[in-house]
């Protein structure tokens, strides 16, 4: 596989095959993902991988966990500007409508919003955390690390899903994962294999053209 082909195969996948991933292969993807740029070389990035019998304990600690949580930041930001609420807009109904599920249906909505909650059936996954001291410099260096590493995973034959959905979380996950206070949880990755026959997993999202955000300047 390619770059261009691990690339154009890499997608957000919502539903997995129950098949284990070893912790080893993990780690494998994780050390060749650690050749990630980052400003400085900082490696801003802190990792904990759940896997095995852990995914299990920590579906049991999540269930059990019935407290509201403080969100870990806001996902988007308040009064999104065009274009991209349209483009949030659109991913949300091109995945609703796939899955036959009306736009008014808000029980069926949040029945499949809670599935980020389960890592959508993945086998293995991460959390990214990342020190609160790192700024914006730093969090777009996790954006590289997270990128690096879904690309590894298609070469090896593996599907993802990054999360933020797990900011809303974060007390948590902070607490199953034991991490110190001065990090915080950026997002989390469901690692594992895609389950073709899932209608969600059908979903190929749009993008707005390069002529919309590129500019090749001729002074
Ligand atoms: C940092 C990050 C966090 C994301 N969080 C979520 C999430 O919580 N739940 C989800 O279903 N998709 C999540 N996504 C997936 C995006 O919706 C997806 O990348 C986008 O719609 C483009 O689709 P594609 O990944 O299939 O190309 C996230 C993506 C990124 C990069």
């Amino acid at each position: 596989m390619d770059v261009t082909e691990a690339v154009d195969s890499r997608k957000s996948i919502r539903a997995f095959l129950d098949k284990a991933v070893d912790d080893s292969l993990i780690k494998e993807l994780l050390e060749k993902t650690s050749r990630s740029a980052s400003g400085g070389n900082l490696q801003p990035w802190q990792i904990y991988v759940i896997n095995g019998d852990t995914m299990n304990s920590f579906h049991k600690f999540q269930s059990e966990w019935t407290e509201p949580e403080t969100p870990a930041y806001a996902i988007y930001p308040e009064n999104l500007k065009e274009p991209y609420k349209t483009s949030r807009y659109e991913v949300a109904d091109d995945m609703y409508s796939l899955l036959g599920i009306a736009r008014e249906d808000k029980e069926e909505r949040f029945k499949q919003v809670l599935k980020n909650y389960e890592f959508f059936g993945a086998p293995a996954a991460f959390f990214c955390f990342v020190d609160r001291q790192m700024g914006r410099p730093q969090w777009s260096d996790l954006g590289m690390f997270l990128q690096t590493f879904m690309l590894l995973a298609r070469e090896a034959g593996l599907d993802t899903c990054p999360q933020e959905a797990w900011a809303m979380k974060q007390e948590s996950v902070t607490a199953f994962v034991e991490a110190p206070d001065e990090l915080m949880l950026f997002c989390g990755m469901a690692i594992g294999y895609q389950d073709e026959s899932e209608k969600v997993n059908e979903l190929r999202t749009s993008r707005r053209p390069v002529e919309d955000w590129a500019v090749f300047l001729d002074k």
